[in-house]
C-alpha cells in the first residue's frame, strides 16, 4: 500500500486539497489524514494542536470555530504557489475523494476532543463508509482506537507506535491484536524481526514517516505491508519496479 502522509506533503502543504490531489496523481492508494475538532464540533484536518506552523494564524485548533479556521491561509507557509489553501473538513474531503482513494484516518490528540470517535463514526456512516475496506482508523491513543472498533466493528483499526528504545513487547503486540488489524510504528523501530512478530500476531505493518528511496526498498524487502510516505511518487516507482 502506497499511503500518502498528510497527502503528498513533500511537495505541497500537508493536509490540504493541493496535497491530496497531488497524492492521487502520484498513484497513492490511501491518504493519511490528521483529524481534530473545531470549537463548534466540526472535524477538521490539521496535524498540530495549534495553527501556527501550518497557517498564518495562531492559537489552539480546539478554541476556534470552523469559520475562524476557514479564514486561515493553510498553504502560504509552504510556498507562494499554495497561498489561500484552506484547512479542509473531513466531509469535504470524503465528498471529493471517497470513490477515488482509501483513507488512513488518524485521530490526533483524541483526549482533547471528547466525543470525536462518535462524530467520526457518524461521518463515516453518512458517507456510507462505515463498512468500507478502504477505511483504516489509527491513533497513538489505544483507548480511542478501541472505542472506534467497538462502535464500528467492520472498520479496520491500527495502533501507532512512537520511537522508543525498548521496541514493542510481545505482551503489547498480543494486546493490540485483540482488536487491531495494523501496527504502525515509527520507521526507526522497523527490523526484520519486528515485521515477523507483527505478522505472527496476525496483523499488518505500515511504518510511518519514510522519506528516502533506499528506505522504501529496504522496508519492502523486510516484508512491510505498506509505507506511509511524504513522497508517494517514490513508493509508486518502487511498486512498479517490483
Ligand atoms: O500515519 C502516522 C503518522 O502520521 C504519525 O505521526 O506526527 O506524522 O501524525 P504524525
Ligand atoms: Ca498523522
Amino acid at each position: 500500500m502506497n499511503i500518502a502522509h498528510r497527502g503528498a506533503s513533500g511537495y505541497a502543504p500537508e493536509n490540504t486539497f493541493a496535497a491530496y490531489f497531488l497524492a492521487l496523481k502520484m498513484k497513492a492508494d490511501y491518504l493519511e489524514i490528521d483529524v481534530q475538532m473545531s470549537r463548534d464540533g466540526e472535524l477538521v484536518l490539521i496535524h498540530d494542536k495549534t495553527v501556527e506552523r501550518t497557517t498564518d494564524g495562531n492559537g489552539l485548533v480546539s478554541e476556534k470555530t470552523l469559520h475562524e479556521l476557514k479564514e486561515l491561509d493553510a498553504g502560504g507557509w509552504f510556498s507562494g504557489e499554495f497561498k489561500n489553501e484552506r484547512i479542509p473538513t473531513l466531509p469535504e474531503v470524503f465528498a471529493t475523494f471517497r470513490t477515488k482513494v482509501g483513507f488512513l484516518i488518524e485521530l490526533k490528540y483524541p483526549s482533547l476532543y471528547p466525543g470525536i470517535e462518535e462524530k467520526l463514526a457518524r461521518t463515516l456512516e453518512s458517507f456510507r463508509l462505515a463498512e468500507s475496506d478502504k477505511i483504516i482508523v489509527q491513533s497513538f491513543d489505544e483507548k480511542a482506537v478501541q472505542r472506534i472498533k467497538k462502535r464500528l466493528p467492520k472498520i479496520s483499526v491500527g495502533v501507532l507506535v512512537k520511537y522508543n528504545i525498548w521496541g514493542i513487547s510481545s505482551a503489547k503486540l498480543k494486546d493490540i491484536s485483540a482488536y487491531a488489524t495494523y501496527v504502525n510504528p515509527n520507521r526507526r523501530l522497523i527490523t526484520k524481526k519486528l515485521v515477523k512478530r507483527i505478522h505472527k500476531n496476525g496483523m499488518k505493518v505500515t511504518p510511518y514517516a519514510v522519506y528516502r528511496k533506499k528506505t522504501i526498498q529496504s522496508f519492502y524487502n523486510l516484508g512491510v505491508d505498506g509505507i506511509i510516505c511524504d513522497y508517494p511518487d517514490l513508493v509508486a516507482e518502487n511498486q512498479k519496479a517490483r
